[in-house]
């Protein structure tokens, strides 16, 4: 849980933390699926999501950017038979503006929104950054609605997406709490401090918090919803940071009655400083925030992104550049939709073509846009459009046999 800036001996990824060990250039992934026990996305996965959903896998998946997976082949099968599923996210609401990291599993999420057409339900931990940081429960309330404003304009379907505060949800729906307490009483205190590495010093509010982001993954948490219908599967997409809560809520569903959720997991959107360390809110050097101007981003760019490339010109142009330690270049595999445009890139920046000036110019100019534009369609979401999201309701979809 500790957040040194320095790099640990041994990588550390925890919902708090997340870092390559010492002498790693990069967050290894493929040892996170061995030592979270959670499985590869592989070719067959991805061609049967493209077969069912009828449309090409979204680029996160064709660029193993969403990686790991907990039984999305089960969630795959109900669907092929008919049954309904429901998606599940949320978002810690601790400062005023999102990143562009943030914009990840939310991007993902809408793109399985449309593509299966299910309900969807988000998670404001509203009451988790109380417990964490140093917020009030007003300020950290306020946050969790300035926060919705930016997941509402990823583009969201209202009629199929309710959107929640905890602090809200949990005063007014009883059948959330019920789901609470279930989950609290199987799981000890050993148990939450071997998965989340709480201290004795802790609150005890910190220890008691994993229960509720669990309840989400269960259909009965809403009524309005689903009913009382115990059968309605969950998937969760979400950075892989977020495993433990889930693996905890697996690991307590048998033993409730409900299935256990399924999970879809994505690498992060690397820090300013390269891919050692995730874009994280808490230190603004190492990112670019949705609420930042077309100069804002530019500077940030070119001052901080870690290059890849070689130190003086001539250099570059004889050994090329590396674009597995480039920021700039990562950057692109994010948010470049065009696949040749940014194979084209990479072979030129590989080949010493391509100098790392003129790859940040690139990537400026695809930053700015898609910032601008989410400005843009954020400053269309008022309180009025925020409040229908954020009102327990029923949604529209088909709940077949
Ligand atoms: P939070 O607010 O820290 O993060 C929200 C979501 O963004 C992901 N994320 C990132 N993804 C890619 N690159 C990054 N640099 C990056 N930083 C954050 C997180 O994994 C998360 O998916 N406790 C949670 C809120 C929560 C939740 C959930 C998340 C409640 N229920 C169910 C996922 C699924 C939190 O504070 O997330
Ligand atoms: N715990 C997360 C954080 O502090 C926020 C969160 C709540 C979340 N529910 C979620 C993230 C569901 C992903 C999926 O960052």
């Amino acid at each position: 849980m500790a957040t040194e800036s320095a790099q640990p001996k041994e990588q550390i990824v925890d919902p708090w933390t997340a870092k390559a060990g010492e002498g790693e250039k990069k967050i290894n992934y493929d040892k996170l699926i061995v030592q979270f026990g959670s499985e590869r996305i592989d070719e067959s996965l991805l061609q049967r999501i493209e077969t069912l959903s009828k449309k090409p896998a979204h680029h996160f998946l064709r660029r193993g950017i969403f990686f790991s997976h907990r039984d999305v082949p089960d969630i795959l099968n109900a669907y092929e038979q008919n049954k309904p599923f429901f998606l599940y996210t949320g978002r810690g609401p601790s400062s005023e503006s999102m990143h562009l990291g943030h914009l990840i599993p939310f991007l993902f999420t809408k793109y399985l929104q449309d593509v299966f057409d299910v309900p969807l339900v988000i998670q404001m931990t509203d009451d988790e950054k109380f417990m964490w940081r140093d917020l009030g429960l007003e300020e950290a309330h306020r946050l969790a609605y300035e926060n919705a404003k930016d997941i509402i304009a990823c583009g969201f379907d209202v009629n199929k997406t309710f959107i929640f505060s905890n602090l809200d949800y949990m005063s007014c729906c009883p059948s959330f709490y019920r789901n609470v307490l279930r989950i609290q009483k199987c799981v000890t205190c050993n148990q939450a401090k071997g998965i989340f590495g709480f201290q004795d010093t802790d609150s005890i509010g910190k220890m008691a918090f994993p229960a509720v982001q669990a309840a989400p993954s269960f259909s009965t948490t809403f009524p309005d919803i689903f009913g009382d219908n115990k059968d309605v599967r969950c998937l969760i997409p979400c950075a892989i940071d977020q495993d433990p809560y889930f693996r905890m809520t697996r690991d307590v569903a048998p033993r409730l009655g409900y299935h256990k959720p399924a999970l879809l997991h994505s690498t992060f959107f690397p820090a300013l400083q390269g891919p050692q360390s995730k874009m994280s809110a808490s230190d603004p050097t190492s990112s670019i925030f949705l609420t930042d101007t077309p100069k804002e981003i530019e500077q940030k760019i070119n001052k901080y992104a870690f290059s890849g490339g070689c130190d003086t010109k001539e250099e570059h142009e004889k050994h090329g550049g590396n674009t597995d330690a480039d920021v700039s270049y990562q950057y692109l595999t994010f948010f470049m939709e065009d696949d040749e445009r940014l194979a084209e890139i990479k072979k030129n920046y590989e080949s010493g073509k391509l100098l790392t000036g003129q790859l940040k110019k690139e990537l400026i100019g695809v930053l700015q846009k898609l910032v601008g534009d989410h400005q843009a369609r954020r400053a269309e979401v008022t309180m009025d459009v925020v409040k229908q999201f954020m009102t327990p309701r029923p949604l529209n979809f088909k709940l077949s046999a």
